[in-house]
């Protein structure tokens, strides 16, 4: 830049004109202030929406989002086409060598898991070619795992994918093959406690019991059996849902803080009380969403589905939570050894890929229920934690009284959204790692947890008013980024490239990668799509367009799509497998995201864990009456 220096003639006037200008501004402010009060922090910092790629990007017309629909779709009938033609009736494609390969049963794993797609989709031809693998598959035999079948990937993907299909296309060949599924893995309910085994030998009749027995894999068959009691009208597999909600009703959680371990022990149907390890992804994840999602599914009447939610939600809000040091970025890890008189435990600062299914979880949460007015559920917030199995939880619920939960819920969902989305955009692939390591300490709070003592300072008075991080926001002000609390949308991508780890340079994107691969996998665009259909906000919708661009550049193949070894580089090594789940979950949610009207109302329909549809319903008198619900 070029600066042409002042004669010092010049700079009397000059000064003069300034400080005229500064008085009057003043003069303005002072107005301003006594016609319309102090202006509150509050409303300065909800109305500011934060800068970020979207407000630069034009708007993107209906039709365009559309055509990018169809380019979703264009992109399923390449991945299937591929598994059509060089791995089927295996599970899944290899998509660089053109291979098929079973990890799922060899009944055709990638066939079930796709066929609700092909439905949304409107891909007859495909559908009906994969109806065929479909009545042919023998679920009495299974070509893998040494003769066992997998309990829990078997419901999510095989039953889930039936029963979805089953709801959008009145099928009933898909009902008989879901029932027919359920009863002959019925066997994996003969424990003690009557929790399911992890598998299940159908030609022997063994089982095998693990111990510990992983929370996610005894506790993710909820949604499905609720809705296949529904639709077949018969009470014994509603009955196997009871049984696990009165194990956790009955469970001790004041070591855990009241969320559910991760490790329990399946013959007694109990924590393993030893070292609690609490986690919202690996092991853990689709048991918190069914929480939710049964209490939604059902017609919101098993309260105690909802109260194990609200627990499970005030625990991670108030301890999970943590701040990265320079970006501020909100992300949530697990914790290991908690115990009543520790109940935080020790954080591991891992952030997992798996993990980014929590924003959509928290923003479907802060659309669907009464958060403010729980009382009208008939639920008592503050006593949450103070009955005898929850002992020692009582003051996460007094903290986060007062607060507006609703909002809460919501800035959690898009604080952690966002983190997610810029473990994307901060690598050269543009897509995201499987996981990274949190570096720690923001900005010299105590803990860096999100709801640090140091960080949460409620404002003297009306508690309802008093969500306003009063003390991180003015640091907040003064380091010039914007947003109502700490965490909420901050930061800008940074690439920092292996040559600047070399070179020395500072790592300011605030963490490591700690497992580099992308395995095609959906958490992340799943929340950008619920949060998409829950706020109308465009940069989710923008978000999931930039990752949809980048699947295409950096992960296809002449046959699929391909998982990736590093997405720190581009083009970068690649793996060879393309899991069921994308076609699934993945391609499905961005299907979704983009299209412009909504086939499934979020009010109306429930996803299973692996992204499968069902139909919200309620329960007849007659129902309630024999199934005890
Ligand atoms: C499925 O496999 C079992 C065990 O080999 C066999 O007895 C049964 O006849 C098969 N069912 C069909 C329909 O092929
Ligand atoms: C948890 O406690 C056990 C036994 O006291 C200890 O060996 C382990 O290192 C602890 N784990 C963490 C992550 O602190
Ligand atoms: C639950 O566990 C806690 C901590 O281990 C213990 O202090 C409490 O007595 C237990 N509560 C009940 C009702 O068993």
């Amino acid at each position: 830049m070029i600066s042409f220096p002042l004669s010092p003639r010049q700079r009397v006037p000059l000064r003069k004109a300034v400080y005229a200008s500064l008085t009057l501004v003043v003069c303005v402010i002072l107005l301003h202030i006594s016609r319309n009060g102090y202006p509150s922090f509050k409303h300065r910092f909800e109305d500011s929406v934060p800068e970020d790629e979207s407000a630069a990007s034009p708007p993107v017309s209906a039709e365009e989002w559309n055509r990018r629909a169809e380019r979703v779709k264009e992109a399923f009938r390449h991945a299937y086409h591929g598994y059509e033609k060089y791995a089927q009736p295996k599970d899944e494609l290899r998509p660089v060598t053109n291979v098929g390969m079973s990890g799922y049963n060899g009944w055709g794993a990638t066939a079930f898991d796709a066929l609700d797609t092909m439905l949304l989709m409107d891909l007859g031809p495909e559908y009906k070619r994969a109806l065929e693998v479909v009545k042919v598959a023998n679920f009495s035999v299974t070509y893998e795992n040494r003769g066992f079948v997998p309990y829990f990937e078997t419901i999510i993907r095989y039953l889930g994918g039936l029963l979805s299909a089953y709801a959008l296309s009145k099928d009933e060949i898909l009902l008989r093959r879901a029932e027919e599924l359920a009863d002959t893995l019925d066997p994996v309910f003969n424990t003690p406690s009557g929790l399911p085994a992890f598998s299940y030998e159908p030609v022997r009749g063994l089982l095998h019991i693990p111990d510990p027995g992983v929370l996610a894999e005894f506790a993710s068959f909820q949604v499905e059996y609720t809705y296949l009691a529904k639709v077949t009208g018969k009470k014994k597999y509603y009955d196997r849902v009871k049984t696990l909600n009165r194990v956790f009703q009955e469970a001790n959680l004041s070591d855990s803080g009241g969320m559910l371990p991760t490790e329990w022990n399946l013959r007694e149907g109990a924590p393993r009380q030893a070292k609690n390890r609490i986690s919202v992804g690996a092991q853990a994840d689709s048991t918190h969403e069914y929480l939710l999602k049964q209490y939604l599914l059902t017609g919101k009447i098993e309260k105690g589905n909802l109260e194990a939610y609200l627990r499970t939600t005030t625990y991670i809000l108030t301890n999970l939570l943590y701040l990265s040091p320079k970006r501020g970025l909100l992300y949530a890890t697990d914790a290991a050894n908690t115990s009543f008189t520790h109940p935080a435990g020790t954080p591991s600062h891992i952030f997992e890929h798996l993990s980014c299914f929590l924003p959509g979880l928290f923003a479907l949460g802060a659309h669907t229920l009464p958060l403010n007015d729980l009382q009208s559920v008939g639920i008592d917030f503050a006593k949450l934690g103070s009955e005898p199995l929850y002992s020692g939880t009582s003051n996460f619920y007094r903290k986060l009284q007062g607060y507006d939960l609703k909002k809460l819920h919501l800035w959690a969902a898009e604080g952690l959204a966002h983190t997610c989305w810029l473990t994307y955009a901060d690598q050269k692939s543009g897509l995201g790692p499987e996981e990274v390591m949190m570096l720690t300490g923001f900005r010299g709070a105590t803990t860096g947890r999100w709801w640090d003592p140091r960080m949460v300072q409620p404002r003297g008075g009306n508690p309802s008013e008093s969500y306003l991080w009063i003390d991180a926001m003015a640091k907040w002000k003064k380091s010039g980024s914007r947003g109502p609390v700490p965490g909420w949308m901050t930061g800008k991508p940074v690439v920092w490239t292996e040559e600047d780890r070399l070179a020395g340079r500072p790592n300011t994107r605030d963490y490591h990668v700690r497992k580099p691969g992308y395995l095609l996998r959906p958490e992340t665009v799943e929340s950008f799509y619920i949060l998409w259909r829950t706020t109308r906000d465009e940069r989710w919708r923008n978000r999931g367009w930039a990752v949809f661009e980048a699947v295409e550049r950096e992960t296809k193949t002449e046959s699929g799509y391909v998982t990736l070894k590093d997405v720190r580089g581009s083009p970068t090594k690649r793996g060879n497998s393309m899991p069921s789940f994308f076609l699934a979950e993945t391609l499905k949610y961005l299907y979704l995201l983009f299209r412009e009207d909504d086939p499934l109302p979020l009010d109306k329909w429930v996803f299973n864990t692996e992204a499968h549809p069902v139909p919200v319903f309620s329960w007849t008198a007659e129902e309630r009456e024999r199934f005890s619900v």
